[in-house]
């Protein structure tokens, strides 16, 4: 990969045809993503960590990243508070920059948009940035984030507007609403996410608060 072209590896993950190719770019990517997204001036993990100040107690239980890649959001989130954070990942070259950063307790090696190997409510608030897109994780992904996390639990993640309507994520968050597994709580507004870049200058994400349901009483024999 030519040092020269700083935005080679952002055009990459965005052809990738399959989850192994992708896994491989990031694996290559992973020790200068940091540097590259910081160049790029990448809004998510700002915009996120106030959202997740504003929703998410720091006793609350266990924060899953989920795709935390080299921990860019982990490491401001530890400062905030959060102590009890896990993280998942489709590239181990990720996890291991995010494990570097020493603030995650728990990293594996595990793709949304499969069955995800953790009990039912296991997590106090799932949240995702810059996974639940083109090639990385499909709108189906939102199923098992919504069963990891507990009943009253959040979930807090990013949409690009090139993937919002197109690739089918807006449906999925209504039919999730109609089928009454979670509402929304709040969402920004769309907001340039690697102002910095040449070739995403003009994408914008929109970061969607939602709460899970309540828990159904047990009816009484
Ligand atoms: C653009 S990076 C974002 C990383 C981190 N969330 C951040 O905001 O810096 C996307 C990350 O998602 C991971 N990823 C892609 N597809 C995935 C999937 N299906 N499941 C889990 N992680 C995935 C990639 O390996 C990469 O680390």
């Amino acid at each position: 990969m030519s040092s020269d072209d700083p935005e080679a590896f952002l055009r990459q993950v965005y052809g990738a045809t399959d989850g192994e190719e992708l896994a491989s770019i990031y694996d290559d990517w992973a020790t200068r993503y940091d540097s590259d997204l910081t160049g790029f001036g990448y809004r998510n993990p700002a915009v996120a960590a106030g959202l997740i100040g504003r929703h998410v107690d720091t006793a609350s239980g266990t924060l899953l990243d989920a795709g935390c890649g080299t921990g860019l959001l982990g490491e401001i989130l530890s400062h905030m508070g959060y102590h009890d954070l896990s993280g998942i990942d489709l590239s181990q070259g990720m996890l291991d920059q995010a494990a570097a950063k020493s603030v995650y307790a728990n990293l594996q090696q595990m793709a949304l948009g499969t069955d995800l190997a953790f009990e039912d409510g296991r997590f106090s608030a799932v949240v995702s940035f810059g996974v639940l897109t083109a090639g990385h994780a499909p709108p189906q992904s939102l199923d098992e984030m919504i069963r990891i996390t507990k009943p009253g639990g959040y979930l807090i993640f990013s949409l690009s507007n090139l993937v919002y309507e197109p690739l089918g994520f807006k449906d999925k968050l209504a039919s999730l609403n109609a089928e009454g597994r979670w509402h929304e709580i709040e969402r920004t507004a769309f907001f340039p996410v690697l102002p910095g870049s040449v070739s995403e200058a003009t994408v914008e994400s929109c970061i969607f608060v939602f709460q899970t349901s309540p828990a159904k009483a047990t009816p009484n024999p």
